[in-house]
């Protein structure tokens, strides 16, 4: 299994600092755990930002950088404790952070509030996730204070805070080739779960008969969590965007749309495919499917370095405009109808994001109020869709109650896009093909 290289982090580690303040502090706090019911918690997901630096996957922590020593990196921690790790786990302690996860320095979380003050004071700048949390820039402002309090002594407090954000974001907008292995094994095994649900599906089962299948998939191959609520919509369920009951019978005649990927060392992969329970599409949902694919494929296929952001997503709103049209769901010019917005009531998102550490990945979408372009190492989604609600009026009652979305993930290549989800069918031909197979 591919995993990040230590140097990889220290590296990104390094990148971040140059493009900082000199004499200036980063900090960045580890994501908290999160009590589920009583005694139980969720299970721990690190926050991006600090997994992206540095790796480390443990709560009660904190990342400390300094723009004067770019090749160091202090941990704070949870010291190691015989009682806890009996119920809990092992835990890296004071030592093990260095040993193996890249610290120059360590300390026990405890000695957070003792030792910052001492750390802020003489410096210029602190880069943090500010306003992420609360209770954190509220903490970090009580250090502040500690600091200023030694003014009389000649002591400095930093003037100014600033989000770390922006430049980290960035960085992690372009993925390495280290991460981009992560990305396909994480889309490969997506696609296999994806095939898994498809030769599962019959009449009679429940939606969450086939996120049973999906979630096998996932963990046979080692990933313990999806990226994101998985979404089994059949029937009208489909046409709800975030749908995650996922309780309902599969009814002979309807579409069942799955929107499921799995998390793979904290990167995330992201497909939906719509296809009939019982293996054969009606006349209806073929016309829409065509059209919908039609869409999908036309975007992937505008996506290459140079060409803005929005292109893809004007791409899918200009082939579903025209096509449902023809197909008498919309009535008037297409330019008017896109003009106007008449499309959203069929297909109201847009037609992807980012895709990474997170599902809706970080990074901006605009550079100086415009649309940026694709550039080489860029992954996305394409994921146009489009949605009949049962109480939509003025449409064939055969298209009613019919939701449809086809995603892929793609990552942007020097001269074009390369779809990391295709193992995966899609074709109406194919889908059948393989339930038929079954
Ligand atoms: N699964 C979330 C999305 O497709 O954006
Ligand atoms: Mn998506
Ligand atoms: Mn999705």
């Amino acid at each position: 299994m591919t995993v990040i290289a230590q140097k990889e982090f220290a590296a990104r580690r390094k990148r971040l600092l140059k493009q900082l303040a000199p004499n200036s502090l980063v900090i960045i706090p580890s994501a908290q755990e999160l009590v589920r019911s009583r005694d139980t918690h969720f299970p721990f997901r690190q926050d991006s930002d600090f997994l992206y630096l540095s790796g480390f996957d443990e709560p009660e922590s904190l990342l400390l950088l300094d723009t004067s020593k770019p090749a160091q990196m202090t941990l704070f921690c949870r010291e190691r404790d015989k009682a806890m790790e009996i119920w809990n786990g092992p835990r890296a302690g004071l030592e093990g952070a260095k040993r193996d996860h890249g610290a120059s320095e360590s300390f026990a979380i405890q000695e957070l509030d003792k030792r910052m003050p001492g750390l802020l004071a003489n410096r210029e700048r602190v880069y943090l996730p500010l306003g992420a949390d609360a209770a954190f820039d509220a903490r970090l402002q009580s250090w502040l204070e500690r600091v200023r309090s030694q003014s009389r002594a000649g002591v400095q407090a930093p003037t100014a805070l600033e989000d770390v954000r922006k430049p980290l974001h960035e960085m992690r907008l372009f993925k390495s080739a280290a991460e981009l292995k992560i990305m396909r094994e994480a889309a490969r095994i997506s696609a296999r779960a994806h095939i898994a649900a498809m030769q599962a599906s019959k009449p009679g089962l429940h939606e969450y008969h086939l996120e049973a299948a999906l979630q096998k998939v996932f963990l046979e191959h080692g990933s313990r969590f999806p990226a994101y609520g998985t979404i089994v919509g059949s029937g009208a369920n489909a046409c709800i965007l975030h749908y995650i009951n996922n309780t309902a019978a599969l009814r002979d005649g309807d579409l069942v749309l799955i929107d499921a990927g799995c998390e793979l060392q904290g990167y995330a992969s992201d497909i939906t495919r719509t296809f009939p329970v019982n293996g054969r599409f009606s006349d209806a949902q073929r016309a829409l499917y065509a059209l919908c694919l039609k869409a999908q494929l036309a975007a992937i296929n505008s996506i290459r370095p140079g060409v803005s952001w929005n292109t893809p997503h004007d791409v899918t709103v200009k082939v579903i405009t025209e096509g449902l049209v023809k197909l008498g769901l919309l009535k008037g010019k297409p330019k008017d109808l896109i003009k106007n917005g008449a499309y959203r009531d069929f297909y109201m998102h847009r037609a992807g994001h980012w895709l990474g550490l997170d599902v809706h990945d970080v990074g901006d979408y605009k550079v100086n109020g415009k649309w940026r372009p694709f550039e080489p190492g860029m992954v996305l989604t394409v994921e146009p869709g489009i949605y009949v609600s049962p109480t939509q009026r003025a449409v064939p009652k055969a298209f009613k109650g019919i939701g449809i979305r086809i995603e892929d993930d793609v990552v942007v290549t020097k001269t074009g896009c390369d779809v990391l989800t295709g193992d995966v069918p899609k074709t109406i031909d194919a889908i059948e093909g393989l339930m038929a197979a079954r």
